[in-house]
C-alpha cells in the first residue's frame, strides 16, 4: 500500500482490501456467503435508515416505544454515576432516550468502527448535552480489549439495541456478550434489545416490504461490488430472497441468481446456477428461554424484561452473574 496516501484514503484502501478478500473468499465457498457488515456502505446505511421507517418493519418503532416507557425504571436499576457504553452506532433516538433519563452519567462511551460516524455522533451529543462527558472509541466492538482508562472508576452500563444481536449466529452472540461482560466488569449491567419469535407472516413481511426497500438494501451489495471491485453484476438478473426458517428461529436473507450467468469480480469469474443463492444475513428471533440461555452462556442473569403489549420485541436488563 502507498503509505504517502492521506489518512482517510488509506482507511478506504484498507476497507476495500478487506471487502475484496471477504467477497472473493465468500464467493469461492459452498454455499456462497458474504458477511452482513458489508451491506452498510453509505447507501446501505441510508437504506437501512429507510427500512426502520417502513410500516412492515415494526422493530425500531416498537423498541423505541418500550424504551420511552421503561427508561425511568432502567435509570433506577442502573443508579446514578454510571458510564453508558453503547456497542455500535449511537446516533439514534434510542440513545437520547437513555441520556435524557440518566442526567448524572459519568460518561457516554459510544463504540463504532466508523470514525466518521463516531465523530459526527460525538459532536452532536456534545452540542445537545453540554454537561455530558463523551468518550468515543473507534473500534470493532467484537474485538475490543479495553475501555478508556478514564471511565475506570464508574460502574458501566452496556447498551446494544436494535436486535443487532440477532444478526449474530448463536456462538457469535455468546462470544460478543462474554466480551461485553468482561469490558463492563463485575459491577456492570447491560441493556439489550431483542426481536421476539412471532407469527411467521409478520416476520416475513418485515423483511419483504411492499415498497421494495429491503430488496434494494440487499441488492445494494451487488452495486457496491460493481463499484468497488470492478464486478459486473446485472442487478436485473438477481433478486432479494428473505424467508423465516422456523426450525432455526431466524430470517435468512440471500441474493438469488435468476439465470445461469457468469460475473467478473475483482478480476475473477464466478458462475451462478439459476436459483443459486448467496447468503447475506441471518436475523435470529428469540423467545424468553432463548434469551435466558444466551444471557447465562455469557455470565449474565436477567434482572428485568420489558415488552410491548403485543410482545413483538423485548428490552432486557442483564446483570453480571456473581
Ligand atoms: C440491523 N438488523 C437488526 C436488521 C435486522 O432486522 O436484522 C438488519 C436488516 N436487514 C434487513 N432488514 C433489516
Amino acid at each position: 500500500m502507498n503509505v504517502s496516501l492521506p489518512v482517510l484514503d488509506r482507511v478506504e484502501a484498507g476497507d476495500r482490501e478487506e471487502f475484496r478478500e471477504a467477497v472473493l473468499a465468500g464467493l469461492s465457498r459452498t454455499p456462497r456467503a458474504i458477511p452482513p457488515k458489508f451491506l452498510y456502505d453509505a447507501r446501505g446505511s441510508e437504506l437501512f435508515d429507510a427500512i426502520c421507517e417502513l410500516p412492515e418493519y415494526y422493530l425500531t418503532r416498537t423498541e423505541t416505544g418500550i424504551l420511552a416507557d421503561c427508561t425511568p425504571e432502567l435509570a433506577r436499576l442502573a443508579g446514578p454515576g454510571c458510564a453508558l457504553v453503547e456497542f455500535g452506532s449511537g446516533s439514534s433516538v434510542k440513545t437520547r432516550l437513555l441520556l435524557d433519563a440518566m442526567p448524572n452519567l459519568a460518561a457516554y462511551v459510544p463504540i463504532d468502527i466508523s470514525r466518521h460516524h463516531l465523530d459526527a455522533t460525538a459532536a452532536r451529543l456534545r452540542r445537545d448535552y453540554p454537561g455530558l462527558r463523551v468518550e468515543p472509541v473507534c473500534a470493532d466492538y467484537m474485538a475490543l480489549e479495553a475501555l478508556p482508562a478514564d471511565v475506570n472508576g464508574a460502574p458501566r452500563l452496556g447498551f446494544f439495541p436494535g436486535s443487532t444481536i440477532g444478526n449474530l449466529e448463536p456462538h457469535e452472540a455468546t462470544a460478543f456478550l462474554r466480551r461485553a461482560r468482561t469490558l463492563l466488569g463485575d459491577r456492570g449491567a447491560m441493556v439489550l434489545g431483542v426481536d421476539l419469535r412471532k407469527v411467521p407472516q409478520r416476520l416475513h413481511d418485515a423483511y419483504n416490504d411492499s415498497a421494495g426497500v429491503t430488496a434494494a438494501f440487499t441488492l445494494n451489495l451487488l452495486r457496491r461490488m460493481n463499484r468497488e471491485l470492478d464486478a459486473t453484476f446485472d442487478l436485473a438478473r438477481f433478486a432479494h430472497d428473505a424467508f423465516y426458517n422456523p426450525l432455526e428461529g431466524r430470517i435468512e436473507i440471500y441474493f438469488r441468481s435468476l439465470a445461469v450467468q457468469s460475473v467478473a469480480v475483482a478480476g475473477r469469474i464466478f458462475t451462478f446456477a439459476e436459483g443459486e443463492r448467496v447468503h447475506t444475513e441471518y436475523s435470529y428471533k428469540y423467545d424468553d428461554a432463548g434469551i435466558a440461555a444466551l444471557a447465562k452462556s455469557a455470565g449474565f442473569t436477567i434482572d428485568r424484561t420489558w415488552t410491548d403489549p403485543a410482545r413483538l420485541f423485548a428490552v432486557v436488563y442483564l446483570e453480571t452473574a456473581p
